[in-house]
């Protein structure tokens, strides 16, 4: 029986300490060069959540060996080949295991059908597929959507791309389809997006070059194996950080072992800007990444105008951020964020339809939110099962003025898995319906 709904109820000091869990973005990537590379990759610390099994799964069907190693760690084997699946590749809730995985499929002679649930076949996928078309990609798209279709094509030209949206999951997708072509595959982005595959493929001894510009690959290349440590991500810390800021206690909450690379942190900055008080402490590197401890204070908030290259930096974390306007005083607008509609649920809509349903004013724009800032009421919310709008509302329900009970939780395992208990850990009063229960 899955969790249907969570009833939350207002909160009083929350304290203690939360260990991270593994980054969603990373863990994608462990497999997917895993199953490419040329010896064995080892990690540790790989996010067990739904979204990183479907990677796993279909980079299994694939050809790699993926075993638990005992210790927390995990090894992937990759075949001295990919070859064509069985059956369709599942890939649930998550976007970027199907649209990497597109372009790591792209040059190897792979024969694929890729789909996923019914969020995912709403997702645009020819942002990817059209880019890798000109490389020589044998792709089709149902309406620009999955299923998507793979034919067997390869080897594919190197090109250069200049990506009109600042995504990483298409900056990766051509990397990774670079690693099966023949020369310098290089994408331009029009802001900084978050750049674990630069990193990875560096740590994995791959001829890239990467800057604020965006990122080049010298094709082909096998990245090789290793061993690599998943700091934790950065994006499921965003909830614990807003609950400190709206509801610590005297002792600061403090979130352990958190990725900080400065492509993913824009909303620390932007939670400095409204007054928040946070410190890293115990600053250090991990394959190629940043990692630090986290300490987060209540803190007095108020409204901010977020700055457009602030956006690519916080696009996972908007959910957080809006709740965390609506409990602050002041106004805080939202501009440049269209890609907000095309994440697991339109989160612009959804979270104005949530705001609204306990009692905020926020005006609704094509790229962005207002929000008039001032409080929450009780109520119920209907997260559309997007698993960080579920997220961001039980942390405004530490904060509102009566209970608020979630709807349509069961998709928080796709990237945190033990948030609820995590929660309550640092005192949330939350209380998880099954299925029948949540009326
Ligand atoms: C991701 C990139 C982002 C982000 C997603 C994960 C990645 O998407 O929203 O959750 O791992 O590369 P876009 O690059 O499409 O903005």
């Amino acid at each position: 029986m899955s969790v249907a709904a969570w009833r939350v109820k207002p909160a009083g000091a929350l304290a203690g300490r939360v260990v991270i869990p593994g980054d969603k973005s990373i863990s994608h990537r462990v497999m997917l060069l895993g199953a490419v590379g040329s010896a064995p990759l080892e990690a540790w610390g790989f996010l067990h959540s739904e979204d990183c099994l479907a990677t796993r799964h279909a980079m299994e069907a694939l050809g790699a060996r993926v075993t638990e190693l005992g210790d927390g760690g995990l090894r992937v084997e990759p075949p001295e080949q990919l070859r064509s699946p069985a059956a369709p590749l599942d890939f649930g809730n998550s976007g970027t295991g199907i649209r990497l995985a597109m372009g790591l499929l792209a040059g190897r002679r792979i024969e694929a059908e890729l789909t996923g649930d019914a969020s995912l076949c709403r997702r645009p996928m020819e942002r990817v597929a059209a880019p890798l078309r000109t490389m020589g990609a044998s792709i089709e798209t149902v309406d620009g959507r999955p299923p998507v279709t793979l034919h067997a094509a390869g080897p594919l030209k190197a090109r250069a791309y200049d990506m009109p949206v600042a995504s990483a999951q298409v900056k990766s997708a051509l990397l990774l389809a670079g690693l099966a072509a023949e020369g310098r595959t290089v994408v331009t982005q029009p802001a900084v997006s978050r750049d674990h595959t630069e990193r990875m493929l560096a740590a994995l001894g791959c001829p890239v070059e990467a800057g604020e510009w965006g990122a080049a690959v010298l094709g082909p290349a096998r990245p090789r194996g290793g061993r690599v440590v998943v700091p934790g991500d950065f994006s499921s810390a965003a909830f614990f950080l807003a609950a400190g800021l709206l509801a610590g206690g005297d002792a600061p909450l403090e979130l352990l072992g958190v990725g900080v690379n400065p492509t993913r942190t824009g909303l620390l900055e932007l939670l400095r800007m409204m007054g928040g008080r946070i410190e890293l402490c115990r600053l250090r590197e991990e394959c190629g990444e940043p990692v630090a401890d986290l300490r987060v204070w209540r803190s007095e908030l108020r409204g901010v105008d977020v700055p457009p290259a602030l956006v690519p930096l916080a696009i996972d974390e908007f959910p957080a951020l809006f709740v965390v306007a609506a409990l602050a005083a002041g106004t805080t607008r939202v501009r440049g964020a269209e890609e907000l509609r095309v994440k697991e649920s339109d989160r612009i809509a959804v979270m104005a339809r949530g705001l609204e349903a306990l009692g905020a004013r926020v005006v609704e724009q094509p790229d962005g939110l207002l929000i008039e800032g001032g409080g929450l009421s009780g109520g119920t919310v209907d997260s559309e099962g997007d698993h960080r709008v579920a997220m961001a509302f039980a942390v405004a329900a530490a904060r509102a003025d009566g209970p608020v009970t979630i709807l349509d939780v069961a998709n928080v395992a796709t990237s945190f898995p033990g948030f609820a208990a995590a929660a309550a850990g640092v005192g949330l009063d939350i209380a998880e319906l099954r299925t029948g229960a949540a009326a």
